[in-house]
C-alpha cells in the first residue's frame, strides 16, 4: 500500500469541547502520523474558499458561518492508505450513520456540527494540503 497524506480538520465543535488531544490519538494509536498543524481561526473567504466545492449546495452558508465559529486545529497526516484510513477513523457525515468506535459517533452531534473534516481524494488532498501548509511547513519522514 502506498504511504499517502490527507488533510484533517478539527472542528469548532470539537475544539470548543476540548477533545482535540483524543481526536489527534485517534489518528496516531493508527498508525499515521501528523506531519504539520496549526490551529487557526478561518475568515469567511477561507472557509468558503475551501469548502468551494460545495458552493452550490443548500447548506453552504450554514457550513461557511460554522466553520468561522471559533478556532479549528488543521494536520496533515502521513501514512499508508491515509485518506480512506482517515475518512474509516471519521465515521460517516452524519454522527447518527457513523459506526461505533468512529470520531463523530464518539464526538459529533449533528450533521454541520460533525467533529472533523478529511480528504475524500487524493487528488482533493493535494488542493487541500496546499491550501492550508506551504510545502516547506509539511514534515517529511
Ligand atoms: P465535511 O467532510 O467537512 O465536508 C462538507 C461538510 O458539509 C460536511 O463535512 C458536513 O459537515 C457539512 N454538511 C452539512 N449538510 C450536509 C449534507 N447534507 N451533505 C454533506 N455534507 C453536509
Amino acid at each position: 500500500m502506498a504511504i499517502e497524506r490527507t488533510l484533517s480538520i478539527i472542528k469548532p465543535d470539537a475544539v470548543k469541547k476540548n477533545v482535540v488531544g483524543k481526536i489527534l490519538s485517534r489518528f496516531e494509536d493508527a498508525d499515521l502520523n501528523i506531519s504539520a498543524m496549526r490551529f487557526a481561526l478561518l475568515s469567511k473567504d477561507d472557509a468558503a474558499g475551501f469548502y468551494a466545492v460545495h458552493k452550490e449546495r443548500p447548506f453552504f452558508n450554514d457550513l461557511v458561518e460554522f466553520m468561522t465559529s471559533g478556532p479549528v486545529c488543521i494536520q496533515v497526516l502521513e501514512g499508508e492508505d491515509a485518506i480512506k484510513k482517515n475518512r474509516e477513523l471519521m465515521g460517516a457525515t452524519d454522527p447518527k450513520q457513523a459506526d461505533a468506535g468512529t470520531i463523530r459517533a464518539d464526538f459529533a452531534e449533528s450533521i454541520d456540527a460533525n467533529a472533523v473534516h478529511g480528504s475524500d481524494s487524493s487528488e482533493n488532498a493535494a488542493i487541500e494540503i496546499a491550501y492550508f501548509f506551504p510545502s516547506m511547513n509539511v514534515y517529511r519522514r
